[in-house]
């Protein structure tokens, strides 16, 4: 290859080693192996021909912008659907939201590839072409050589939630040390509620709609930006040191040295990310923080089951948890009752804000982790929004 090749830091010739397949993907435990135990994998292998496959592929619905193989490569394109041409203003900023400019009603754009696959796959994130697939060009990985659907650097994220119900805009977030998010803007163009909470809510009477009313599953972005959730008039809401310093890639993606320093792709995250401030840490639940949400989300769930507001049956008749289910750790999987009302009312902005504050942090908050202040803050403000009375998990505000 002569000087036109490229050499490692000990000046080896990366084209000459043979075993160029093994290292990052192909070796024990590299990126293929790594990627097959995380649940974009299984996701899949568990859905394989059924109707959930169907509905997540489907064009013209919203489901395959996240759940299709191709999701990001549409979106990135610039190529979804909408209603009587309308536009989504920041879809290069993973925006999926709009205002119908005929009905005038919230809406969210649809996916118009014609993959028959529902996986979240290497070609998924990963802008893979004849020029730098391995497969075909021969030539072994050099870092760097395979990029990201979504530029890693300068790459804008808006929240869907618009700052005024003006217009459906999101907001821009601020990512560490006031840039971007790097690698991590990938993971949030999924990751997101897909609901403009401020146009989402009406000050009086809200309906809820169907079970599946409020922010939908893996809504971590709202949270980690402290930008999404519903937040209360005259409260401000704090900056936590894991969004001013770290992305997602950050705690789910450690490098692996024995992989030439790739990510790992199982994209779990590890106690090994956080100890480099934590020290000493041995689990997730530093200084009790988790324990606390946990509680603080029992609470909640307590006081809205009882109200008859919650559900985890997908059909009528919505029955509420039983007293077995209530702070049994699946948080995540409970539902709001359809067409449900406090006290006989429909819900007012900030009841509603409640109820979409506890289904936000239940489903995308990893028990406050992700923005221990905000989470904190959100919960608190909620309870009190229902009840008029502080968390005993939090007695004073965050
Ligand atoms: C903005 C991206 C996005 C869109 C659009 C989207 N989803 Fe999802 N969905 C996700 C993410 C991310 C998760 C994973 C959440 C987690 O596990 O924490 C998920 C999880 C789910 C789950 C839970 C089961 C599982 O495998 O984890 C179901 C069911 C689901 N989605 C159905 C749908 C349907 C139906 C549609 C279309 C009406 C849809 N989704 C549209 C991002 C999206
Ligand atoms: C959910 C998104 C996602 C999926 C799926 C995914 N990756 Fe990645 N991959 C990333 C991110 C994020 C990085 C880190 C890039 C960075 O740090 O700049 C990365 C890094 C890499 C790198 C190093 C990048 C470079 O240019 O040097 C390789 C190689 C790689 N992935 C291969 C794969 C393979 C092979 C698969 C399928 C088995 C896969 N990835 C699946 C998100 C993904
Ligand atoms: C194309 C959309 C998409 C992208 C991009 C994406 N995810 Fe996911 N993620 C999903 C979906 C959908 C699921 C649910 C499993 C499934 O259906 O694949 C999921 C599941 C997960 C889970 C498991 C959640 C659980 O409840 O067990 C983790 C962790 C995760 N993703 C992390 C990441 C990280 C970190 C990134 C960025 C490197 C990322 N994801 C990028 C769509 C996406
Ligand atoms: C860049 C340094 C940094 C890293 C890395 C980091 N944290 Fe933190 N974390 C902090 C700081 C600083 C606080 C204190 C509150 C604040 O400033 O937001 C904090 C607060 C917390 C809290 C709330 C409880 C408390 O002590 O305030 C939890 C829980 C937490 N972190 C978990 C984690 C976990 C789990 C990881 C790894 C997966 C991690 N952190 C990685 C800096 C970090
Ligand atoms: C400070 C480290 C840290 C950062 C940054 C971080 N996560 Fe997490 N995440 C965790 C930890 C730790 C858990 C698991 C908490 C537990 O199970 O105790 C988790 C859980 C999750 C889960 C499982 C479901 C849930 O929410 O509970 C998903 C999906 C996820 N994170 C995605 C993301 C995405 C997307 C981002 C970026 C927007 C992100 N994470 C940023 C540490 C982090």
């Amino acid at each position: 290859m002569g000087a036109t090749g490229t050499f490692d830091a000990g000046g080896v010739d990366l084209a000459s080693i043979p075993v160029s397949c093994l290292s990052p993907c192909h070796g024990f435990n590299g990126v293929v192996t790594q990627y097959q135990t995380s649940a974009h994998y299984i996701a899949y292998v568990q859905n394989l021909g059924t109707a959930q496959a169907t509905e997540w592929t489907a064009t013209g619905e919203a489901c395959g912008n996240c759940h299709a193989i191709d999701a990001l490569a549409g979106r990135v394109a610039g190529t979804v659907g909408t209603t009587n041409g309308g536009v989504v203003t920041n879809l290069a900023s993973g925006e999926l939201q709009f205002r119908d400019p005929t009905t005038g009603a919230l809406s969210t754009s649809t996916y118009l590839g014609s993959a028959l696959t529902a996986e979240v796959y290497c070609t998924t994130c990963h802008a893979v072409t004849d020029a730098n697939d391995p497969h075909k060009t021969g030539i072994p990985w050099t870092p760097g050589s395979f990029p990201l659907q979504v530029a890693a650097s300068g790459s804008a994220i808006n929240i869907e939630k618009s700052a005024t119900s003006a217009a459906v805009t999101g907001t821009q977030a601020t990512g560490p040390d006031g840039g971007d998010f790097g690698a991590g803007s990938t993971c949030m163009w999924c990751h997101r509620s897909r609901v403009d909470v401020t146009n989402y809510l009406t000050d009086t009477g809200n309906v809820i709609t169907s079970v599946y009313w409020g922010p939908h599953e893996g809504p971590q972005a709202d949270l980690f930006t402290g930008t999404g959730g519903y937040q209360y008039a005259g409260k401000t809401y704090g900056e936590a040191t894991h969004e001013q310093k770290l992305s997602c890639i950050d705690c789910h993606m450690v490098s692996v040295a024995d992989n030439s320093g790739v990510p790992d792709h199982s994209f779990a995250p590890r106690i090994s990310a956080c100890v480099s401030c934590h020290a000493g840490a041995t689990s997730f639940d530093i200084n009790g923080f988790e324990s606390q949400v946990k509680s603080a989300l029992t609470q909640i769930e307590t006081y809205l089951n009882t109200a008859g507001v919650l559900t985890r049956a997908v059909a009528a008749p919505y029955t509420p948890l039983t007293t077995a289910q209530l702070g049994d750790g699946l948080w995540a999987t409970d539902q709001p009752v359809p067409k449900a009302t406090l006290g006989g009312q429909l819900m007012t902005r900030d009841q509603a804000g409640a109820l979409y504050n506890y289904i936000l942090v239940a489903r995308g908050g990893a028990y406050g982790v992700h923005n221990p202040k905000y989470v904190a803050e959100l919960l608190s403000d909620s309870y009190t929004a229902l009840t008029g009375l502080p968390l005993a998990a939090f007695p004073s505000r965050p």
